[in-house]
């Protein structure tokens, strides 16, 4: 590599890890597949001149990107560890084509050498960094989280008693970094009442209300503002909302609800399948916001059906924002599947809510928004 022997320190740690340091150290956002600190630059230079710096390498991302490339984690890791160490040596492959040019020939050699056989005709390392550089500069943005505490209030509802209380619950999210707080406040009232709806608006920062687009819902939404209003199809039978609203489907009660609600200055998102067809409708009906479905991904029975449904998932949210709509998406959406979500940088807010719950119930709601956060922002 062109280098007397020198001392370099690797550490390999995960997309949460990753994502804190580039947000600390190079004001970006979300995880990247390996950062280099050179000790031998500025200031540095001749304080420690064997000491080449620290490569930091996410093994998620690794793995996510040795998957996709088909080849072993083993490999990937190698592929990063020598980009690594090349920025640490001085090269940049941002700094020009020629550069750029330079910098893979030089990894192609490495490998080829570490190897003992052909290098890979093209390192994904610099076309990922690419990739992920076009999204920071553009759409890519840390989404937010509304805590829906729903469940809080079904926990209280199996008793009659009065706790415990969702206020107090959305306090201790918000506490913990929420960005806002849901409540549907359903026909039958099976856990939500009238009343938590009052205070939760008095006490959250960003109350968002979901509820079916009835006349009755509309004027207690009319009478709390809240700060969204997410309209959701309710059936009396269900266990939880069960699918999206379909537009394309004449509902004039729907279309009725969103002018009402928007006269009254009220933000409108509709909850809907990851179909682009209903996303347009949403728009055409006077919708400001959609709210993309996740269920069908988190149920998914494979992982073909399920990166199926993340593409659909993609695709709609795409649709959306390149329409101009706010994109939220939720349902269903846990620890284990929050992360391939974030992927998907047109999502402005995740809404979740019994999984955070659950959580809530053995470790505290503290810990369990934080843990949260943590898989979508990274820290
Ligand atoms: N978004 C909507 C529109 C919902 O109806 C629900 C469930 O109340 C959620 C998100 C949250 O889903 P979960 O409780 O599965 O996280």
């Amino acid at each position: 590599m062109g280098s007397h022997d020198a001392e370099i320190s690797i550490l390999v740690t995960d997309d949460g890890e990753i994502s804190g340091l580039n947000k600390t150290y190079l004001g970006r956002t979300g995880p990247t597949n390996v950062i280099a600190f050179p000790m031998r630059e500025g200031a540095f230079t001749n304080i420690s001149p064997d000491l080449l710096g620290d490569v930091v390498i996410s093994a998620d991302t690794a793995a996510r990107e040795a998957e996709a490339a088909g080849i072993s984690i083993e490999e990937r890791f190698t592929e990063l560890l020598v980009h690594g160490i090349l920025h640490l040596l001085g090269y940049d492959h941002e700094r020009s084509e020629s550069d750029e040019k330079e910098m893979e020939k030089k990894a192609q050699d490495v490998l080829r050498l570490l190897k003992g056989a052909r290098g890979r005709q093209k390192s994904p390392v610099i076309q990922r960094q690419k990739q992920h550089q076009t999204d920071s500069a553009g759409a890519y943005k840390m989404a937010k989280l509304a805590v829906n505490v729903d469940h809080i209030a079904t926990i209280r509802q199996a008793r009659g008693v009065d706790y415990p209380d969702p206020v107090a619950a959305a306090v201790m999210a918000q506490l913990a970094g929420a960005d806002g707080i849901v409540a549907h406040l359903r026909e039958d009232r099976r856990h939500i009442q009238d009343k938590d709806v009052v205070r939760l608006r008095e006490t959250a920062h960003r109350f968002i209300l979901e509820m079916a687009a009835t006349p009755e819902m509309e004027k207690i939404a009319v009478r709390i503002k809240p700060d969204l209003v997410t309209l959701v199809p309710e059936k009396r039978r269900e266990l939880t909302t069960e699918g999206g609203l379909n537009l394309l489907r004449k509902k004039p009660g729907v279309f009725d609800t969103v002018s009402k609600l928007r006269g009254k200055g009220i933000e409108v998102s509709m909850f809907i399948d990851p179909d682009p067809l209903q996303v347009k409708k949403a728009l055409e009906i006077g919708a400001t916001a959609v709210e993309i479905h996740t269920g069908a991904f988190c149920d998914a029975p494979s992982p073909k059906k399920r990166q199926r449904e993340l593409d659909r998932v993609r695709e709609a949210a795409e649709v959306a924002h390149g329409l101009g709509l706010t994109v939220n998406a939720g349902h269903g959406l846990c620890y284990n599947t929050i992360q391939a979500m974030t992927t998907i940088k047109e999502i402005d807010e995740f809404s979740i809510g019994h999984s955070i719950v659950s959580r809530a119930a053995l470790v505290g709601m503290d810990r369990a928004v934080r843990d949260m956060l943590c898989l979508i922002r990274g820290h």
